[in-house]
């Protein structure tokens, strides 16, 4: 089996980690860029990361995330926020498409593309779908390492925010819980490929 492959095998939605195997910062910094180097439509990078360590911030968390114990019991806690707020700066906006080095106006086209395509998206949900993305190739990258992940959309997302004092353009997409995990791999299930294709001509 190729790398990428094992890896996808050995990711699984872990649901209690060992508490004392803890990950280094240089761990941890890896599967950060694994998100930084993701793609974003547009190129926009729309995700801002928090990294939660900290015991304390972690319990207080676990009540407002269904009390799973994911949050507890793991190594770094990410927080992924999508930022809708970003994508319609203005000097965001500006210094995100002149950093391609393509001359003035074709820069000036390429924006006035982006905002006629902004205008038609629900730029929350928009934004969202970004830090999906981000959040994939940092569970998998992690994988690559033999770290366990879960990701978690289980939480009060009102409170989860208020807790963490966000602006209101910055919304918590989910929730990734890091470590080492302390159940037994279970099984994969998943639909057969055939079920999933949808034959046309
Ligand atoms: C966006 C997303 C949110 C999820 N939220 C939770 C969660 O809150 N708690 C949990 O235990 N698992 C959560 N899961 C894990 C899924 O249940 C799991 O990925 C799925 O059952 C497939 O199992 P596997 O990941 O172990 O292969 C979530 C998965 C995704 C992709």
């Amino acid at each position: 089996m190729d790398r990428f492959a094992l890896a996808m095998q050995h990711r699984y939605a872990c649901k209690a980690f060992d508490p004392a195997r803890k990950l280094s910062d240089q761990e941890f910094a890896k599967i950060l860029e694994y998100g930084r180097l993701s793609p974003s439509s547009f190129g926009m990078e729309p995700w801002r990361f928090i990294v939660v360590t900290g015991q304390e911030t972690k319990e207080a968390l676990r009540p407002l995330c269904w009390n799973q114990k994911q949050i507890t019991t793991c190594s770094h806690l990410l927080i992924i926020v999508a930022d809708s707020g970003v994508v319609q700066d203005e000097s965001y906006i500006q210094a995100m498409f002149a950093r391609r080095g393509l001359p003035a106006d074709a820069t000036a086209a390429y924006i006035e593309r982006y905002k006629s395509f902004l205008a038609q998206q629900d730029v929350a949900c928009w934004v969202q779908k970004q830090c999906y993305i981000a959040a994939a190739n940092m569970m998998t990258g992690a994988a690559h390492h033999g770290i366990d992940s879960c990701p978690i959309e289980g939480f009060e997302k009102e409170k989860v925010e208020a807790f963490f004092a966000l602006a209101p353009h910055q919304k918590v997409a989910l929730l990734i819980a890091f470590g080492y995990c302390a159940m037994e791999r279970p099984q994969k299930r998943r639909l057969d490929l055939e079920k999933l294709i949808i034959q046309r001509r």
